[in-house]
């Protein structure tokens, strides 16, 4: 008897196959403020969520609700304009159901990206950095029965992001002369912003920026077998708030679409690299 939750990925998966002429095997999560990517995508087939069965509709700030198809440079890939977090009210499954679906699709590749509070002091707004590790400090969306035809009980996750694609993003950064950083990010529940003694703890466990997504999306595409590249876009200063410092969500979606422009051209290089 094959499990309920697969017939569900696969009725997704069958319904977005029915409306598109070749599946990818790139797909890219777009962060908040970071969704202008689609606006490079050549002949796009854009599917709103509401469209394919027992996908959610995304109600964060900065995110729209399309998956669209098509050609980014060369590469034919899947985007996510806009993604679930946990903080909306949905649970780990739905949050992940997407990644599920590009793995029954075939998806080989996920991009992740994301808007981050920046604790390493050398940070800056606007800087982007590759996510080396993370720390999670979510729920885990693996627990409950484990879904056997998509991966193991326990999954390694001592190699998450591909240092293959790493190293391609440092060589497309040095041709377009572009800085990048490098570090782990943490995951919080949000949607509150943490307190100055939180920051100051994720510093000390080794975080370099935190955030409220990507991590429950990463360890289900690691565990459906696909290979990661995440991008973080420095969006607030987490650390040495001044007493009238605030942290505000509007902000973070601004600084997020500024560097967006950066992130979509390395972005494209890269994935026409692979
Ligand atoms: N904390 C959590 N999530 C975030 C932040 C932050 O400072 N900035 C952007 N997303």
């Amino acid at each position: 008897m094959t499990d309920e939750r697969i017939d569900r990925f696969d009725e997704a998966a069958q319904y977005i196959k029915s409306r598109i002429n070749e599946v990818p095997e790139i797909a890219i999560t777009l962060g908040s403020g970071l969704g202008k990517l689609a606006d490079r995508i050549e002949n796009p087939i854009i599917i709103p969520y509401k469209e394919i069965p027992h996908f959610k509709t995304s109600t964060a700030t900065g995110h729209k609700g399309n998956l669209i198809v098509g050609k980014l440079g060369s590469k034919m890939i899947m985007a996510m304009q806009g993604r679930f977090h946990y903080y909306e009210g949905y649970t780990m499954q739905e949050v992940t159901f997407p990644v599920r679906v590009m793995a029954r699709l075939g998806v080989k590749t996920l991009f992740v990206s994301n808007a981050a509070g920046g604790m390493n002091p050398d940070f800056k707004v606007g800087d982007l950095m590759i996510i080396t590790d993370h720390i999670n400090f979510m729920p885990n969306p693996l627990i409950g029965k484990n879904i056997e035809e998509m991966g193991p009980r326990f999954p390694d996750m001592t190699t998450m992001y591909s240092s293959r694609i790493r190293r391609m993003a440092h060589e497309v950064a040095d041709t377009m002369k572009v800085g990048l950083r490098e570090g782990v990010y943490v995951a919080g529940t949000g949607p509150s912003y943490e307190t100055r003694a939180e920051y100051k703890m994720f510093r000390m466990m080794g975080a370099d920026a935190v955030g409220m997504s990507t991590v429950p999306e990463v360890i289900v595409a690691r565990h459906s077998g696909l290979e990661i590249f995440g991008m973080s876009v420095i969006t607030n200063c987490a650390k040495d708030l001044g007493e009238d410092c605030l942290n505000d969500g509007n902000d973070v979606v601004v600084a997020a679409d500024k560097a967006a422009d950066t992130m979509t051209e390395l972005f494209t290089r890269i994935v026409n690299k692979l």
